[in-house]
């Protein structure tokens, strides 16, 4: 029978009599509560929504594959890593500040989620489209994006508090330069690059170790939106990044990057020039070139939006053996964070939701909770230890999970400072040294147009000198083009 000719069913399967009219006693009489199916929908309805994610509310996504293609198994054992290996895959790209039905385009951050189902379980990788971030230490970070979303009184979103936050955490500088730039608007998701950002450890089969940092680069080329473009894209097509994959792909056009590692030795750590785990820092490629691994590919669309792009949970928590953590602190503070973000977003076993299980058989002890339908066998034991052959962990796997050495008292303390570290020494470099005279002057005009938006006079001096901590010329032309700003005003 065609689809359209299907007998309309309530959730439980049973036929139904009408979508149409309720039932009521009499045609001008009340709705009668035993309209089970009526109150079924109402109450259904209501219940459509799950809480949005507290950051990156708003954003698109798509399954693909990774081939590996290069040979880096000198510096993991991690099976997705292993020339030839073939990984299923899902990403969601977002915004970060923007509540659900923000414009794709403001000026934001892009996050970059990616998940490989492996057969050694989910790995995750939950990056962004650049390689640094606004602050180094978890216990900011809730601050942090207060201050990027809205003031809690008149529910508006607020230049004097974002300025306010990043000139008191000068740290930020460099990730906001980013940000300022053309990078800070992409022209669309397959138009960006994607980091891992943090710094991660890999684990080979000799148990060698090393730190490791990823970049996923375009295969379509980076392009950007100037600030004009994006604001009328932002009122005539706000859903232009989510539409513009989404297309791409039904197609039949399958973007792809390229994935490319740094390899740092784990001894060569300590006396390198900047602190290779501080989060507000790159690696420098000269130091540390581009490793090729493999080739990226989206070549599939979800079938439902909800259930495979709004239920997906990413944790960077989810590494795999082959791949472990590193002394950074704010992936230490994510470890935490994000499972617990799902626990409360989509329930106790959001691990079951088809969209997050992974493809391997899963042997835990968790049992029941809310909406719990994947269970063990009644003979497998509920316990460990037990003596009738429940699953065993196996202890062979502990140096893989990524170790490193540490001692010492109890402190709370910021990085050691390595040579060549200072909140603008990096910034300074990627104004100088990368960006072209016309990138620069465009920089300028997206940091005069910002802080022209309402930031107040004692908040604005700290952003002259902020800018000229970071290049003097730089900070130069900004406090002369918001003056002369404000003149005209
Ligand atoms: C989403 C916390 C830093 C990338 C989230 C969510 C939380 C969170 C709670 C929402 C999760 C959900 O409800 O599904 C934190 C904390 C951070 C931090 C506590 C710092 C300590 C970062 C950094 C990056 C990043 C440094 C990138 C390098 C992302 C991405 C998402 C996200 C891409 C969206 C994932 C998705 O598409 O579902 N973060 N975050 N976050 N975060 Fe972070």
């Amino acid at each position: 029978m065609p689809e359209t000719q299907r007998a309309t069913t309530n959730n439980f399967g049973i036929p139904v009599a009408s979508d149409n009219e309720s039932l009521t006693a009499g045609t001008q009489g009340p709705i009668l509560l035993h309209d089970h199916y009526l109150i079924e929908k109402l109450a259904q309805f209501n219940r459509e929504r799950v809480p949005e994610r507290v950051v990156h509310a708003k954003g698109g996504g798509a399954f693909g594959e990774l081939v590996v293609t290069h040979d880096v198994s000198r510096y993991t054992k991690a099976k997705l890593f292993q020339p030839g290996a073939r990984t299923e895959s899902l990403v969601r790209f977002s915004t970060v500040a923007g509540e659900q039905g923000s414009p794709d385009t403001w000026r934001d951050p892009r996050g970059f989620a990616v998940k490989f189902y492996t057969e050694d379980g989910n790995y995750d990788l939950v990056g962004n489209n650049t390689p640094v971030f606004f602050i180094k230490d978890p216990i900011k970070f809730p601050d942090f994006i207060h201050s990027q979303k809205r003031l809690p009184g008149s529910g508006l979103r607020d230049h004097n508090m974002q300025w306010d936050f990043w000139t008191l955490r000068p740290e930020s500088a460099h990730q906001v330069t980013w940000l300022m730039g053309d990078r800070g608007i992409p022209k669309t998701w397959r138009h960006m690059d994607g980091f891992g950002s943090h710094t991660y450890q890999w684990v080979n089969a000799d148990g060698e170790r090393f730190w490791v940092k990823y970049h996923f680069k375009t295969d379509q080329g980076i392009e950007f939106l100037t600030q004009d473009e994006a604001d009328t894209l932002a009122g005539n097509d706000p859903d232009h990044h989510r539409a513009d994959l989404y297309d791409t792909i039904a197609r039949g056009e399958f973007p792809s990057w390229t994935l490319k590692v740094q390899v740092m030795p784990v001894d060569e750590a300590e006396g390198y020039r900047f602190n290779p785990f501080d989060l507000t820092k790159v690696w420098s490629q000269k130091d540390y070139p581009l490793i090729e691994v493999g080739k990226w590919t989206l070549n599939r669309n979800p079938d439902n939006f909800f259930a495979q792009i709004e239920q997906a949970s990413f944790e960077p928590s989810n590494v795999v053996p082959g791949i472990g953590f590193s002394p950074d602190k704010m992936l230490l503070g994510r470890v935490f964070s994000y499972a617990d973000a799902h626990r409360y977003r989509i329930g106790a076993n959001y691990a079951q939701l088809p969209v997050n299980a992974p493809k391997n058989q899963v042997n835990s002890y968790s049992q029941d909770g809310a909406m719990r339908y994947a269970t063990n066998s009644p003979e497998t034991p509920v316990y460990a230890p037990n003596s009738y052959g429940g699953p065993h962990a196996d202890a062979s796997l502990a140096g893989d999970e990524g170790l490193w050495a540490f001692d010492g008292e109890s402190v709370r303390a910021g990085y050691i400072e390595h040579a060549e570290d200072s909140d603008f020494t990096q910034a300074g470099t990627l104004v100088r040294e990368v960006l072209s005279d016309d990138e620069r002057d465009r920089l300028v005009n997206n940091i005069v147009g910002h802080a022209l938006g309402g930031v107040s006079e004692p908040v604005l001096l700290r952003v002259f000198d902020y800018w000229k901590s970071v290049d003097p010329d730089l900070g130069k032309r900004v406090e002369i083009g918001v003056r002369e700003g404000q003149s005209q005003n």
